[in-house]
């Protein structure tokens, strides 16, 4: 899908224009610094009523753009003068599906400027649950996901990681529904006060009977794609010293979920002693339900997760690393633009394993990187056409970034960094590291910056690695690594022996979990013999297992070995989760097949799932459809 664009955000598009126009906007961008929403929550119509208080560092005269995508804008307003603010919204009734439609707004000598606006269904950072779609079955739910360019279908804001701001937030909820945010607690939940709504909603829906407050800060300047709260039936467990877990779904869940994240705190230690200081005071875990579409997401202080890493063996804690990792290398260093996603990605890739060593053992380190590594070699196929996203750094110029995630920017940016860290050493890069995370700290950088201070203070390192090969090169550079350990190898060279009939025996098996099976699985050739597709599952039940990374695995294997008798599992996964990680493959799977019956039960499935998922895997699951009709 590509679209006459520049960058993600309309108002970085203009502002980068207008430098071009006249020398009066050169390096002059009215970025806001802080916004206070207000937001009335509608359930029923699955819209939410708000307003967002944008403040400049300084008064401003002149166009103020904003990025909105599903937004309806009521009015716009001096939030001293309460005067209205004249405003261009160009109401297109064929709005760039991506982009949204940029508001601007004409400020004159205004510091700040009052938003009233309405979320609409489609607004794709959100997910409105029906009771039936959680597991309590008796209370709707609703949850954001802003990363990489939604935050604009939720508020109207400056939606691109260059610019961070700090916010406040009121929420409006009807009784008993409670809310969570990747912020702080500013105050216990409250009666609504008359009045002090403002021009988000009536004040007789603020104040209605059975409607409570909550409100949060967050004072640390973050990136709009960080943006997060969910409300709902929620509870919660105390889990460590700075961690407790929440979620909807009852006690049974919330135990599991406890149990399964009992090392965090052990994992911020290390990440600390590693990185440097937590900087964000809690962190929090929120289990979302089936349908959330990522494994997880680093909300500040508030990590949200898939349901599926609970699986009882504290296997979660990968990506509980991962997303926890992200509070240095994301959150505190942000990728200016999109192209440097692997700033944020990869960076967190390299420091999830370095914590994963830390807490489980350099052998569970090393099969997350063997696994890394197969993804990496996959995607090169999958992009054997369009070398372009195989790059660390690639042109994104109109592409959607939901369309193009893959695996490049953490594992090649995980191979990146780990090869500097062989060339120096590890002492040395440990005190690199540090050292980069302290000086860039709550900033949106590039790659070049990161290139600049990475030759400052490694001099030399240019004539001992080809940087320019590694950041704008196409594929695997040949000084990238496989890693090597024992437990690897093995899983690897029995995955060779498949080819030749072999299957695991037992005892090569015994200590096996989900991961050493998910590298066995992965390792084999992408199609194989119907009938050793049987056998092996005969053995080990692998399309039962309830670790969904070993079950995709092994169906999206038998899909693509022609094995029909799996379509049933296959359709009952798709509808049991929405996270892309399983979406992508089995539809792909089934579409790529190229057999009429699997093609059409990828329809039918989609048609009868689609309202289950998530409005951002709706659209990846209708793009791998369209590309196969
Ligand atoms: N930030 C990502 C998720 C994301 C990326 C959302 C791009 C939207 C756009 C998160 O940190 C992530 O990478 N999650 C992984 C976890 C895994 C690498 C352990 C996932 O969801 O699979
Ligand atoms: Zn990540």
């Amino acid at each position: 899908m590509i679209r006459h664009l520049n960058h993600y955000s309309r108002a970085e598009t203009k502002l980068v224009s207008f430098r071009f126009v006249g020398p009066r906007w050169f390096g002059h961008k009215p970025l806001a610094k802080h916004v206070a929403l207000t937001l009335y929550f509608d359930f029923a119509a699955r819209t939410i009523h708000g307003s967002a208080l944008l403040t400049l560092p300084a008064a401003h005269t002149g166009p103020l753009l904003l990025d909105t995508r599903s937004l309806v804008i009521h009015s716009v307003l001096d939030p001293h003068t309460n005067a209205p603010i004249p405003f261009s919204f160009p109401s297109d009734p064929t709005p760039d599906p991506v982009l949204g439609q940029p508001l601007s707004l004409s400020l004159s000598a205004q510091s700040a400027a009052l938003v009233v606006f309405s979320t609409s269904p489609s607004s794709s950072a959100l997910q409105w649950l029906s009771p039936a779609q959680t597991a309590s079955k008796a209370h709707p739910f609703v949850y954001t996901q802003c990363q990489s360019i939604h935050a604009r279908s939720l508020f109207p804001c400056q939606d691109t990681p260059a610019a961070r701001l700090v916010f406040s937030a009121r929420l409006n909820l009807p009784h008993p529904l409670t809310a969570v945010m990747a912020a702080a607690r500013a105050a216990a939940p409250r009666d609504p006060v008359p009045g002090e709504v403002g021009s988000a909603c009536p004040d007789a829906l603020w104040c209605a009977p059975g409607r409570s407050v909550e409100e949060f800060i967050m004072d640390r300047p973050i990136p709009p794609y960080l943006f997060a709260f969910a409300a709902g039936d929620i509870a919660a467990r105390d889990v460590g010293l700075r961690t407790s877990v929440h979620a909807e779904g009852g006690a049974a869940l919330l135990d599991a979920a406890a149990r399964e994240f009992a090392g965090a705190e052990e994992m911020i230690r290390a990440g600390e002693a590693l990185f440097g200081p937590y900087e964000w005071g809690r962190f929090d875990l929120l289990v979302l339900p089936p349908s959330f579409p990522y494994g997880g997401m680093e909300n500040p202080m508030m990590v949200f997760l898939t349901p599926t890493v609970i699986k009882g063996d504290a296997s979660g804690a990968q990506v509980v690393a991962h997303e926890l990792a992200h509070s240095w290398t994301g959150n505190l260093i942000t990728n200016k633009t999109n192209e440097h996603f692997w700033l944020n990605e990869g960076f967190t890739t390299y420091a999830e394993r370095r914590i994963v060593e830390v807490v489980q053992g350099e052998e569970t380190a090393a099969l997350n990187m063997g696994i890394g590594w197969r993804g990496l070699n996959d995607e090169m196929e999958r992009f054997k056409d369009n070398m372009e996203f195989t790059k660390l750094k690639p042109n994104l110029e109109g592409i959607d970034p939901d369309e193009i995630y893959s695996q490049v920017p953490y594992e090649k940016g995980f191979q990146f960094l780990w090869r500097i860290e062989r060339q120096v050493g590890r002492p040395t890069f440990d005190e690199f590291l540090k050292k980069y995370i302290a000086k860039f700290k709550f900033q949106s950088i590039d790659t070049e910056t990161f290139l600049e201070f990475l030759k400052e203070n490694l001099p030399g390192i240019e004539n001992q690695i080809d940087l320019k090969q590694w950041v704008e090169g196409t594929g695997i550079p040949p000084d990238a690594m496989e890693p090597v350990s024992s437990i690897y190898s093995k899983i690897v060279s029995l995955s060779n022996e498949f080819k030749l009939g072999k299957i695991p025996k037992e005892q090569e098996v015994a200590n096996w979990s989900g991961q050493e099976w998910e590298l066995y699985i992965e390792n084999l050739p992408k199609s194989v013999e119907p009938s050793q597709i049987a056998a092996l599952d005969a053995h080990y039940q692998l399309s039962e297992s309830r670790d969904y990374e070993v079950k995709v695995a092994f169906l999206q294997l038998a899909i693509s070995s022609g094995c029909k008798e799996y379509f049933g599992e296959v359709e009952r996964t798709l509808k049991q989760v929405g996270r892309m990680k399983y979406l992508r493959p089995l539809y792909t799977a089934l579409v790529q097949r190229g057999a009429e019956e699997a093609k059409m039960s990828a329809r039918r499935i989609f048609a009868e799932a689609r309202d289950t998922y998530h409005p951002i895997a709706q659209g990846v699951v209708e793009s791998i459809l369209a590309k196969h009709s």
